[in-house]
């Protein structure tokens, strides 16, 4: 009796074993008809490929899957919401390889973005995994390109998106750049690293909505309107924000805080500005405003924005000759805690106002 069980339960390992066997196959994706068998395995490649207009590339990962992408993938062009690529999973290895995602931006572009003209699907890419995502080439988004929102733990590194071209004006954007919100990075995640990453673009390179634990560093910026914490909405929390050794070019402004006028029970706090490098701020070296979507308005005084640092490292920045090197547009008494900001070296422009801030120390041009 006695070794029949130990035979009985012997047997029972050796057919959960197969189970997850089957799923250390590798599935290969040449095709949207592709992708619900690829996804049964735990290596995925990606053949080059076009996405049929109007449908999402969605990938659905096992726990643990790693991503391999071997070819461009390109998108039909259809004016409609999308997301054009998403992709969930925990513990997923994406390589991008340094492979082509071309969003066709520019059968979309008017000018307007998100905010009128054509619907244009948006985020492109759509990214609700931990674990790692590199080398991810991202050319001509039609609006926001990334939007991250992470199960546990996340780190996106060597990724670019590229929208230089739509910098100029197209036949449908009345002599504006063609590009509009076009947002590099928009984020609500916790425990996220972003780095070693280039954008190109007309929005905010990054984007911070909401969320804990964030890294920001060794990217480059160019062209858009810098490194965002914001806008910040009423009911949310932003903690614990590092934006370290990064390279902002030919941008509206390098490092902004903005929380909504109207915002109220939310509150951002420990944000470190270290080790970075501006050139050629257009508007605003540094600009935390309390009056979104002024810049510089009447500020509210629902958001808590506390602990704002730019130390202990350098942050030098070098704003255009009609700029303002620093604007501060705070709501009465919802500028609290310490902001040393000994680290931040600005030279160029003039400093702007600095309403309701008293809680500055160490900042000397
Ligand atoms: C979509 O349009 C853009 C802009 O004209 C073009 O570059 C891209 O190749 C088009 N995509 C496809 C799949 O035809
Ligand atoms: C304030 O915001 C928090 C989230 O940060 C939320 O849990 C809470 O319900 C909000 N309070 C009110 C009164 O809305
Ligand atoms: C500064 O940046 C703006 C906006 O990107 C650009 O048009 C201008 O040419 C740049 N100026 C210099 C001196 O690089
Ligand atoms: C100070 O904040 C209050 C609102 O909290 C605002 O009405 C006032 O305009 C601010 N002061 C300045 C100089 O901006």
């Amino acid at each position: 009796m006695f070794p029949l069980l130990a035979l009985a339960s012997l047997s029972t390992l050796a057919t959960a074993a197969p189970a997850s066997d089957s799923s250390s196959c590798t599935g290969t994706i040449s095709s949207l008809d592709d992708v619900s068998t690829a996804v049964q395995c735990t290596t995925v490649n990606i053949n080059a490929f076009t996405v049929p207009a109007g449908e999402t590339f969605n990938l659905d990962l096992l726990s643990g899957t790693t991503v391999n992408v071997l070819g461009e993938v390109q998108f039909g062009n259809v004016s409609w919401a999308g997301p054009l690529f998403e992709v969930k999973g925990d513990d997923i290895t994406f390589n991008g390889n340094g492979q082509l995602w071309d969003g066709g931006g520019p059968f979309y572009w008017d000018g307007l973005g998100t905010n009128g003209g054509v619907t244009k699907p948006h985020p492109m890419m759509k990214i609700e995994i931990s674990g790692t995502l590199s080398d991810v080439y991202v050319v001509n988004a039609p609006a926001q390109c990334f939007s991250v929102s992470n199960p546990a733990a996340l780190t996106i590194t060597g990724v670019t998106v590229d929208n230089s071209q739509g910098n100029y004006p197209n036949s449908n954007s009345n002599g504006l750049p063609a590009g509009h919100n076009t947002d590099g990075f928009d984020v609500s995640a916790n425990d996220l690293t972003i780095e070693k990453s280039t954008v190109i673009n007309q929005d905010d390179c990054l984007a911070i909505n909401r969320g804990t634990n964030i890294v920001f560093q060794d990217n480059y910026c160019d062209g858009g309107h810098g490194i965002s914490i914001g806008s910040i909405t009423s009911n949310v929390v932003v903690d614990g924000v590092t934006i370290q050794g990064n390279t902002v070019v030919n941008s509206q402004q390098a490092f902004r805080i903005k929380t909504d006028e109207v915002a109220t029970n939310s509150t951002v706090s420990n944000i470190v500005y270290t080790d970075n490098t501006a050139t050629n701020c257009t508007e605003y070296g540094v600009l935390i405003t309390q009056s979104y979507p002024a810049s510089l308005g009447t500020p509210g005084n629902g958001v808590i924005i506390s602990d704002v640092n730019f130390s202990p490292g350098t942050t030098t920045l070098t704003a255009a000759s009609n700029a303002y090197m620093v604007a501060v547009d705070c709501g009465e008494g919802s500028c609290t805690g310490t902001w040393d900001w000994s680290g931040l070296k600005t030279s160029g422009g003039e400093v702007g106002p600095m309403d309701n801030i008293t809680v500055i120390t160490g900042y000397t041009q």
